[in-house]
């Protein structure tokens, strides 16, 4: 438990300054929860540093005194990782909301920690570029928090993690010491990435203060399609016939009929087609109009893709028919595709609004395992099988990134702190050789799994780097690594 006492709260105050300490209990509320509401814990105050110089003071001061702390982007982690525990220290990145010049010959631009994702977009489509990675979050997110947990999101398939945008970053180690890696050439092997070593590590070797971010150039023209599927298996074909024959396959995303059902009601409109056990959501795009090479890739689909313009196709299952589609018209195809921004805006809607329906469901028990695309559908079965096996009240989601067999298993209906569901998932993910934290990371909430996701050799390695960089093991306790046995957790 860390205790503050008042001449270390006078230390921060002198760094940062007294409106940037809180520790008010009602001034912290807001500090101590996550998005989730699963994970909740009590800080002893919260900092909120102004810049690397500010950052460094206050990391300096933690590691004098010993005091655990906790580096707070956005809260939109779904893994736990940011949530103190224990009345630890809570380094709030917001204020270094900085965003440079875009560099519009290179493509780069310089964001502080606290911007947003959103902001990301913003400044860099205003300079004429884009930014590779976008996630539903992308109001909340900080550039900092999805460097920490290697973010993914909708355009891996395209343009790969967080981690595939990281030039170089400034970022502070547990003793204040401050590693600046956002000048100079792009391209730079003198000696080992530390930048690349801060990406992924969830805020438990160093602080990130900014980051250097490549920016890559949007294809003007997209076509994106939704598209009813009896089984996944077609889904897996369809999307490795577009890596093949598209231009450029732009997002792989996948939802099942459960959470359609739930989206639908929150949006209060009908999607092009019902009824379906599986939905696909893909989108190519080019500098001219894609759909016609998605056409033959589609033609897969349970029914052919129909021709025109706009969204094509609104029909139910079977033929039943609905009125209520995404442009109010009718077919029994079970293929929408939209070419026009608004028409594709109601697709994506489907996707965009999944996390925010299942929680207002309540809170669910969040996994994101990463599973070989031949072992993917026979997981998901498994996996229903299982959860009705140790739950009769708990009901199961799955939806995510199909490109890269990243599907989220989502499960509302149990208590917070039963886990016996999230044992028997992951265990089952190990089984088959894939990952427990393809996506999210491992933060708190999976840390006690951690030795199904690496080897002892691995964990090892890990330890001696976490020591070497976080000598007194202040930066983030209890995630990616279980606390010891007998330890207060
Ligand atoms: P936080 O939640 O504040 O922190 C996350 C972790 O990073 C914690 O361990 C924290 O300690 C650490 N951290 C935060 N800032 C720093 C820093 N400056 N330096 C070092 N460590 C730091 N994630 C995906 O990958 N793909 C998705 O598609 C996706 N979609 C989402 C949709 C919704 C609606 C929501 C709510 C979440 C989604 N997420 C997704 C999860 C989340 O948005 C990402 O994990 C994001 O990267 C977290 O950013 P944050 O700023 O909110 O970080
Ligand atoms: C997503 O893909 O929508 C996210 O990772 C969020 C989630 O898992 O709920
Ligand atoms: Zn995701």
């Amino acid at each position: 438990m860390n205790l503050i006492d008042s001449a270390v709260r006078t230390e921060f105050v002198d760094i940062v300054g007294s409106a940037h300490v809180l520790a008010d209990p009602d001034m912290r509320a807001t500090y101590e929860v996550d998005w989730t509401r699963r994970w909740t814990g009590t800080a002893s105050v919260v900092v909120r540093p102004a810049d690397t110089a500010e950052l460094s003071g206050v990391l300096g001061v933690c590691h004098r005194q010993r005091l655990g702390c906790v580096a707070q982007g956005g809260r939109t982690g779904l893994v736990g990782g940011s949530v103190p525990r224990d009345g630890e220290v809570v380094v709030s990145l917001g204020r270094l909301d900085h965003v440079g010049v875009v560099d519009v010959i290179g493509g780069q631009l310089i964001a502080g920690a606290g911007v947003t994702l959103a902001e990301v977009h913003r400044q860099a489509s205003a300079a004429g570029w884009a930014f590779g990675v976008d996630l539903a979050a992308r109001d909340n997110a900080t550039v900092g928090g999805m460097v920490a947990t290697n973010a993914g999101g909708m355009r891996v398939v395209r343009f790969g993690q967080m981690r595939s945008q990281v030039i170089g970053l400034e970022f502070v180690l547990a003793d204040g010491t401050i590693i600046s890696r956002l000048e100079g050439p792009a391209k730079d092997n003198a000696g080992y990435d530390l930048s690349q070593l801060m990406v992924g590590s969830e805020g438990t070797l160093g602080i990130v203060a900014a980051a250097r971010l490549r920016l890559v150039r949007e294809l003007p023209v997209r076509a994106t399609a939704m598209v009813g599927l009896e089984r996944l298996e077609q889904g897996i074909d369809i999307v490795g016939a577009l890596r093949r024959s598209a231009t450029s396959l732009e997002a792989a995303e996948v939802l099942d009929g459960p959470t359609m059902d739930v989206v639908a009601a929150r949006l209060g409109s009908r999607p092009p087609m019902e009824g379906y056990p599986w939905y696909l959501i893909v989108e190519c795009a080019g500098d001219q109009d894609p759909s016609p090479h998605m056409a033959d890739a589609l033609a897969d689909a349970p029914s052919n893709v129909s021709e025109g313009s706009g969204p094509r196709g609104s029909g139910s299952k079977g033929g039943t028919g609905t009125d209520g589609g995404i442009d109010g018209s009718r077919s029994d195809s079970a293929v929408a595709v939209a070419t026009d921004p608004a028409a594709r805006r109601r697709l994506w809607a489907f996707r965009d609004q999944i996390t925010e329906s299942i929680a207002q469901l309540g809170v669910a028990h969040k996994l994101d395992p990463g599973v070989p695309l031949d072992q993917l559908p026979a997981f998901t079965e498994e996996v229903r099988h299982k959860v009705a096996e140790l739950s009769a009240s708990a009901s199961v989601h799955i939806f995510g990134h199909l490109g890269e067999g990243n599907l989220h298993v989502n499960v509302l209906g149990l208590r917070d702190d039963d886990d016996r569901v999230d044992a028997a998932v992951l265990e089952l993910v190990a089984r088959v050789g894939g990952s427990i934290g393809s996506e999210h990371g491992m933060g708190k909430a999976k840390a006690r799994w951690l030795s199904l996701a690496r080897s002892q050799g691995e964990i090892a390695a890990m330890q001696s780097i976490k020591q070497a960089l976080d000598p007194r093991g202040i930066l983030n306790r209890g995630v990616i690594f279980p606390d010891p046995p007998g330890s207060e957790s």
